[in-house]
């Protein structure tokens, strides 16, 4: 699959097949979240993953009924914003950033035959601020959005109901602080927190 292809063929998928996502598949979709471009490559961002259901529940409820496709999910990644590392002139940049690794991610998977939907959980504040809570976030980490991966169970898939209308509610970006001496586009195994901060 070549990456317009790649591009134009990826839909958010909502149903899974009980079928784990090998370790090396979930690496490489890292690894395509950290690839991404940041505001002065400030790569103000992290990652909580999990494949436990218990976890991935608790996920799916703090992000609210939109997010029940994370109960059929085989993976679960909360991207998080990390303000110790924004911009500092222009902070707010964070939100771009967890953006680009988020759709990254969600094209990697893709190319790899596995399936995803975003969540959305910044600007609702209510969604942020569950997460935080029942990940225990420090006050410099934002919730961002969280990603149910799995491989697609394509029956279940076309016999869905049309996706939920987002409820929105405006939000109160953040401040913060310094760029960084990373090499661009490098994997940072330090930046990915499984099952808990
Ligand atoms: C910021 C954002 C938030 C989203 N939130 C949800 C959500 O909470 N639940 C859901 O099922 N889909 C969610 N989606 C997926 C959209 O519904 C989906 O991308 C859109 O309907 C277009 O369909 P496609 O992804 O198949 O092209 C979200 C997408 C984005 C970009």
């Amino acid at each position: 699959m070549d990456a317009l292809e790649n591009i134009m063929t990826r839909r958010s998928v909502r149903h899974f097949l009980d079928k784990p996502i090998p370790d090396e598949a979930v690496e490489t979709i890292l690894r395509a979240g950290m690839a991404g471009p940041s505001c002065v490559n400030a790569r103000d961002w992290s990652f909580l993953v999990t494949r436990d259901p218990v976890i991935m529940n608790q996920m799916a409820d703090a992000n609210g009924r939109p997010a029940d496709p994370l109960k059929r999910a085989a993976l679960g990644i909360l991207v998080l914003g990390d303000l110790e590392r924004a911009f500092k002139p222009a902070p707010d940049y964070w939100v771009i950033d967890g953006a680009i690794a988020a759709q990254n991610m969600i094209l990697a998977a893709h190319a790899l035959g596995i399936g995803s939907v975003w969540l959305g959980t910044w600007p609702q504040m209510d969604r942020v601020n569950r997460q935080r809570e029942a990940f225990c976030l420090p006050d410099t980490v934002i919730p961002h959005s969280v990603i149910a991966f799995g491989y697609p169970d394509t029956g279940a898939e076309k016999n869905s109901p049309a996706p939920p209308k987002p409820d929105d509610i405006p939000a109160a970006p953040p401040k913060d602080t310094p760029p960084q001496n990373m090499e661009k586009g490098a994997f940072e195994p330090g930046r990915i927190h499984v099952d808990r901060w």
